[in-house]
């Protein structure tokens, strides 16, 4: 695609609170990647944007620590379990007024807490490496998701996310058609780029940087799955 992608202003009404989980089983599919992208790129829309750590290794935490008030706020939100606590405790930690609320979930995530955090979230983000073990642990984990009750019961959509595409790579080919088996077609990718690795050491989103030729591809990837999770979301305000 060669037109410009831009993640537009919102007009400013409050919305109503919307909760976005990032979840994979498998550690290093790009979790903390696209739970911190997504929520840089919601709160310079104008959306008042909580991030939930619920990983123990804190990744997400590192990054907000790294964030200076230069960029758009985002709330932190430590959601990593406690001794002697609910696994929901975290909910409680969210103010009222937030109107998008992204969780970035812990890989090998128990299918209880999973069951749990699908139930009270409106989308499910799965990031995925196009790798054959990656899609294989990722195909299963998805199919679990669909038959469980907690996704079932409330029509919740799955937007996969293929992260560090390199679009000639067979496995590129391999992911879009185990993914087609489940009935999933609408896949963004993200590339493989050493600008992500760059933003989380200084607490940005790709979309927080300059819009210089160089990082075009990877902010019109980040616009185009925020886009994607705005207008599922919007989808489901109508039902
Ligand atoms: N698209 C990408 N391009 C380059 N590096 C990436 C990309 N996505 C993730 N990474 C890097 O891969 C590693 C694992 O990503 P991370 O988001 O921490 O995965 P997870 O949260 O699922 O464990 C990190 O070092 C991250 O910076
Ligand atoms: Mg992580």
């Amino acid at each position: 695609m060669t037109s410009e992608v831009r993640v537009y202003q919102r007009e400013q009404l409050s919305a109503p609170c919307r909760r976005i989980l990032v979840a994979n089983a498998k550690g290093g599919s790009g979790k903390s990647t696209v739970s911190t992208n997504l929520a840089a790129a919601l709160a310079r829309m104008g959306y008042e944007t909580a991030l939930v750590d619920a990983d123990p290794q804190q990744t997400s935490t590192f990054w907000m620590n790294q964030r200076t008030a230069e960029y758009p706020v985002v709330f932190g939100v430590n959601g990593a379990p406690q001794s002697g606590r609910s696994t929901l405790d975290w909910m409680l930690r969210v103010p009222r007024t937030m109107e998008r609320v992204v969780i970035d979930s812990p890989g090998g995530i128990e299918p209880i807490r999973l069951g749990e955090l699908i139930e009270r979230v409106d989308i499910i983000v799965i990031p995925l490496l196009p790798s054959a073990i990656d899609i294989h642990a990722t195909t299963e984990f998805i199919k679990n998701i669909f038959l469980s009750g907690a996704y079932r019961n409330r029509g919740k959509e799955i937007v996969v996310v293929g992260n560090r595409v390199n679009r000639r790579n067979k496995y590129f080919h391999a992911l879009n058609r185990s993914l087609n088996a489940l009935k999933i077609s609408d896949i963004i990718h993200l590339p493989d780029s050493y600008v992500f690795l760059r933003c989380v050491d200084e607490g940005m989103g790709v979309i927080d940087l300059e819009r210089k030729p160089h990082n075009k591809e990877v902010m019109d990837a980040v616009s185009h799955l925020v886009q994607r999770v705005e207008q599922s979301l919007s989808e489901r305000n109508e039902h």
